[in-house]
């Protein structure tokens, strides 16, 4: 098992720890009667192979519907989308360029697809470019085809309706032109080369099944990609503090926590605004940890630490469960309680390069010079050659 999972963490990015290795051998299982044939067949073969296109769509969780997370979009429809778009008109240059990573079976690009055309109805004069992206294969011709089932329109907002042909009210299809407006291709984010330029990318709810180095590698290739005057939207989990610390910035919308590129313009001030939110309820098949990524990204801080002690009293080793407890600690400024679940999650997984990076920021913000660099140093070395330069600098200091 040890052979499969260096293999898939390496080619696809994806990691298996212990707690996650039955999802592995299921996977494995359900592809071959003989593992060791299979495995030596696709160390030898490109994953555009059949036998890894299969895998990897047993390997990959593909859940998401029209627009997940109602706060992020009310974010993009009443604040980043209308400011880009000005700026833009401001400075004669009529383009727009949308990249969605990880977009499974085309949602979330055709529910971008829709605000862009809601704030711009006449596109006359604009390039528009929306790109979207993801491993599954599978995924992605389902996307092209543009056809629904009613679960992926659960939190669909009414104006978008009309954009829909629900003629037979089981199949829902994505009307041509917003299906027009997205490109569609293949990329694996941890082994490919990322387009570049992008005034908005969402990477939400990917990042977080990608090994801890190729994930912080991520957020940073995520924010080199950006214009200047970019916008990156991941989950909390997808990103750390660490991850972000030289290039990203992260700035607080109507509540939603999105990331820009710190040699951008001055962030856009946070304005009191009121909540026209509507809390979208989760989808009842959801783990306790999934539901308070979700909370968390809504801002719901307090119901994300109730629904991660669900989480770790069916787990109690569960260590992205602990690590989002300190993200959210950290949020809400208690350092001590921070700390201390980071210090948990260490004891979960002693070889997580990400927890002990973390620890060794919060050790430092705290004034703990000494035990924070001692973590640093532990932190380069697990990460090894993927250590970003940042770290080793701080470390070397
Ligand atoms: C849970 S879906 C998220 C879909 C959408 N972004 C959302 O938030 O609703 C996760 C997607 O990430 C894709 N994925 C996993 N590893 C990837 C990788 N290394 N490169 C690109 N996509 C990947 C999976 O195939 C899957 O479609």
């Amino acid at each position: 098992m040890d052979e499969a999972r260096t293999l898939v963490r390496d080619r696809l990015g994806l990691d298996f720890p212990a707690r996650r290795e039955a999802d592995l051998e299921r996977a494995l299982d359900g592809a071959t009667d003989a593992p060791r044939e299979l495995l030596d067949a696709l160390r030898a073969q490109p994953t555009t192979d059949p036998r890894w296109r299969a895998l990897i769509r047993a390997l990959t969780i593909q859940e998401s519907y029209f627009f997940r997370d109602a706060a992020l979009y009310a974010a993009l429809v009443e604040r980043v989308l209308p400011d880009l778009i000005a700026q833009r008109r401001a400075a004669g240059d009529l383009r727009l360029s949308l990249w969605s990573a990880g977009c499974a079976a085309g949602q979330e690009p055709y529910s971008l697809a829709m605000v862009v055309d809601r704030l711009l109805p006449d596109r006359t004069g604009w390039r528009v470019s929306i790109q979207a992206s993801d491993l599954d294969t599978h995924a992605l011709e389902v996307a092209r085809s543009g056809v629904y089932g009613d679960w992926a329109l659960r939190d669909l907002p009414v104006w978008a309706r009309g954009h829909f042909d629900s003629r037979d009210p089981r199949r829902h299809v994505v009307d041509e032109r917003i299906r027009a407006m997205v490109q569609f291709a293949p990329l694996n984010l941890a082994t490919e080369a990322y387009p570049g330029s992008l005034d908005l990318i969402v990477c939400r709810n990917v990042l977080m099944y990608l090994a801890d180095d190729i994930r912080h590698e991520a957020v940073v290739r995520l924010g080199r990609a950006l214009a200047p005057e970019g916008w990156l939207v991941v989950s909390p989990l997808d990103s750390t503090p660490a991850s972000e610390a030289n290039l990203l910035a992260p700035v607080e919308l109507a509540g939603v926590r999105l990331l820009r590129r710190r040699d951008s313009a001055p962030p856009v001030p946070t304005q009191a605004q009121p909540d026209q939110r509507k809390t979208p309820a989760a989808p009842p098949l959801e783990s306790a940890l999934q539901r308070a990524r979700a909370a968390a990204d809504r801002g719901q801080l307090d119901d994300a630490i109730a629904l991660c002690l669900q989480a770790l009293r069916d787990d109690p080793l569960d260590a992205e469960a602990h690590l989002l407890t300190a993200a959210v600690e950290e949020e809400r400024g208690d350092l001590p309680a921070a700390i201390a679940a980071v210090r948990r999650a260490i004891y979960s997984e002693p070889d997580s390069a990400n927890a002990h990076f973390r620890l060794g920021s919060l050790l430092l913000r705290r004034g703990d010079e000494e035990s924070g660099r001692r973590s640093l140093t532990t932190a380069a070395e697990l990460f090894g050659e993927h250590a970003p330069a940042s770290l080793l600098a701080r470390v070397e200091r």
